[in-house]
Order: structure tokens, then C-alpha cells, then sequence
């Protein structure tokens, strides 16, 4: 076990690529963090810096109490699970998980002892003795976890891991993930570009933008106080409604419904779907565009009279169809603001 720190990591590729900037995080031990992010934000190459398979143009890298700069991949005690898990295919599910340990010239009492100890966790028992082709797609998953798990790392390295698996799926191994820590209380870094997966698996949260940093955070403050116009719209779905403060049928009237004042300097109100309701009375005057029946929710796409596009959730008894009328208003003191260059203001 173990804890891990980035500090102010740099990673500049040849050719000038800046994939990571000034990229400090630190992560104490037994901690469950996801990164997450757009496609190409330096996620993949910071797990990789950590791993030792690249390494960083500037900046530090430190594992327990150790510095681990300059260490080899195999002397950094962690273990990564990545999006294709490529496994043998002509072995059985045994010796996948055996494979590394065999590699390290583990006793062979040893190796069985902490492959059945992987396989019971993941449920995997009854599978040990068949091949990769026969098995499910979240089934060799596990084998991969378990390959992870059966070399005991201080920190467990995660890259888009359930990326190929269906949705349904997904969520299984979201959970099993979630299981897995629990039990190991094993340093875990995560990687996705999944908000729903950062936001139900992460302690805590570190949103990446371009290389940069952009907030650390527990979910739901994440989710409640996003420290910029990004980090707001890319967690949670659907995403945040954006509205300009100069639109008096939409933005301006939203927040006055919401009994809210812009502060000085605010360009935008954010407002989250489910802090939009519909009402009779309702302040801002829409057309109804598009209805999504979810059976639990229904998600309404409404246009403002003035143009604006309004996402709002509301319960699935709610009325509501396309190119008919709707009044709606913002819950009580729920708008966000933010300033010229997406601060949260
Ligand atoms: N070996 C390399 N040489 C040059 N540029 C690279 C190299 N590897 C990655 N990059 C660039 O660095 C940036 C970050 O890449 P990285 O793979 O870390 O992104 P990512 O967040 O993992 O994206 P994805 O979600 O698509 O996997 C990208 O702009 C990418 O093109
Ligand atoms: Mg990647």
C-alpha cells in the first residue's frame, strides 16, 4: 500500500506536443482517484508516467516514500489494467493470472495460492481451467483484473478499462470495481472519459483539460460548486444548460426566478436540468422540441422565446409534447455564474 504524489509534472512530446502542464496531484494511501477528461487531455500519458513506461520532461513522481523519477517500470510495485487487456490467448484463465508471477520465479505454492485468492474475489472460480475464447467480454475483464490483482501492487493503475464492454456491462464492473477497492483498500488511479464513471467510483475527482489541470474534487463538490464553465458542463448528464445574462426571455428571467442576483462581471448562468421546473406561471415562456422517455425521467429539450436552448429532467408523469407550449423557472437559488473566461464567479 502505498501513497502516490505528481509533482508539477511536465510532459512536452518531441514535436511540441504539451500533453501534461504543471500536473501535482497527490493521492494518500487506500484512496479510490479518477481522472477524467476529453479525448487527448493527458490522461493515458500521466498513468504512463506513474507506470514508468514514459517519461516526464520536467517535475517529480513519488510512490510511498519514495522518489520513483528514474525507476524502471518493474521496480515502481504497481500494477495497470489497460482499455484492450490483451490476454494469452492459448492459456487458460489460470495461467493468465499466473503469468507474471511465474515471470518473477514465484513458488509455485505461492502462485496457486494467490490466483484462487483473485479468482474467489472476482467470482471467477468455476473459469480457471478454460481460454480467453471462451469466455464473456466482462469475463476476460476480470482476468485482467485479476492478473492485477495476484502481483499484491501498492497502487493499482486503471486506463479506460470497461471502454469495451457494453453498456449494461459497464455498469456490472463499475460496481465490481467498487467492490474490489472496498475489499483491498489498495491506492487505485482511474482514467476515463466517462463522467458517469468518475463521478461513481472517484473519493475524489481531478478533471483534465488540455494537460492542465483543471479541479480536484469530491463528486458531489464537484458537481456542486464546478470552479469553471468546463469542469460545469462536462460533469453531469445531461450536461448543464449555459444561457448569456444578456437574454432577458431566458437567462435574466431564470435568474430572477431563481430569486438570484448575477454578481458583477458574469457573462453566463449555468443551470442543471433538474433545477429547471415547469409551472403555469413559469417566468420563462418555451416551445417543447424534443422528448426523451426514459420510463423513469423524462428529459425535455426546450427552445426559449428568445432562441436559447433549455435541457430540463423532469418526472416521467410530467405532460409534455413536441411543439407544444411550456412555462418553466429555475429552482431557488440554484444559477450558477460564471465571467468572461468561464471562472466561477
Ligand atoms: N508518443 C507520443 N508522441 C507525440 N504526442 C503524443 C504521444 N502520446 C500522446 N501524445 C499526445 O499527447 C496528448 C495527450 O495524450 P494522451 O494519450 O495522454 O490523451 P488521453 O487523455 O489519454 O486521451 P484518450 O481519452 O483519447 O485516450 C495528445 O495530444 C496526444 O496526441
Ligand atoms: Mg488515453
Amino acid at each position: 500500500m502505498a501513497s502516490v504524489e505528481f509533482i508539477g509534472v511536465e510532459k512536452v512530446f518531441p514535436g511540441g506536443v504539451t500533453a501534461l502542464a504543471d500536473f501535482s496531484v497527490t493521492v494518500p494511501d487506500g484512496e479510490f482517484v479518477v481522472l477524467v477528461g476529453p479525448s487527448g487531455c493527458g490522461k493515458s500519458t500521466s498513468l504512463r508516467i506513474l507506470a514508468g513506461l514514459e517519461e516526464p520532461t520536467g517535475g517529480r513522481v513519488r510512490i510511498g516514500d519514495r522518489d520513483v523519477t528514474s525507476l524502471s517500470p518493474q521496480d515502481r510495485d504497481v500494477a495497470m489494467v489497460f482499455q484492450n487487456y490483451a490476454l494469452y490467448p492459448h492459456m487458460t484463465v489460470f495461467d493468465n493470472m499466473a503469468f507474471a508471477l511465474r515471470m518473477r520465479k514465484t513458488p509455485r505454492v505461492e502462485v496457486a495460492r494467490r490466483v484462487e485468492e483473485a479468482a474467489a474475489i472476482l467470482d471467477m472460480t468455476p473459469l480457471l481451467g478454460r481460454k480467453p475464447r471462451e469466455l464473456s467480454g466482462g469475463q476476460r475483464q476480470r482476468v485482467a483484473l485479476g492478473r492485477a490483482i495476484v502481483r499484491k501492487p501498492a497502487v493499482f493503475l486503471f486506463d479506460e478499462p470497461l471502454s469495451n464492454l457494453d453498456a449494461r456491462l459497464r455498469v456490472q464492473m463499475r460496481g465490481e470495481l467498487a467492490r474490489l477497492h472496498s475489499r483491498l483498500r489498495v491506492t487505485m488511479i482511474y482514467v476515463t472519459h466517462d463522467q458517469a464513471e468518475a463521478m461513481t467510483l472517484g473519493d475524489r475527482i481531478v478533471v483534465l483539460k488540455d494537460g492542465r489541470i483543471q479541479q480536484i474534487a469530491a463528486p458531489m463538490e464537484l458537481y456542486d460548486r464546478p470552479v469553471n464553465s468546463f469542469v460545469a458542463g462536462f460533469i453531469g448528464s445531461p450536461a448543464m444548460n449555459f444561457l448569456p445574462l444578456d437574454s432577458p426571455g431566458s437567462g435574466l428571467a431564470g435568474v430572477a426566478s431563481a430569486g438570484q442576483t448575477p454578481p458583477e462581471g458574469a457573462v453566463l448562468v449555468g443551470i442543471r436540468p433538474e433545477d429547471v421546473v415547469p409551472s403555469p406561471q413559469g417566468a420563462l415562456e418555451c416551445t417543447c422540441e424534443v422528448v426523451e422517455v426514459f420510463g423513469n425521467e423524462k428529459i425535455i429539450h426546450l427552445r426559449t422565446a428568445d432562441g436559447n436552448l433549455l435541457v430540463v429532467r423532469v418526472e416521467p408523469s410530467t405532460p409534455a409534447s413536441i411543439g407544444g407550449g411550456a412555462r418553466v423557472d429555475f429552482r431557488r437559488g440554484r444559477c450558477h455564474f460564471f465571467g468572461r473566461a468561464g471562472e466561477r464567479l
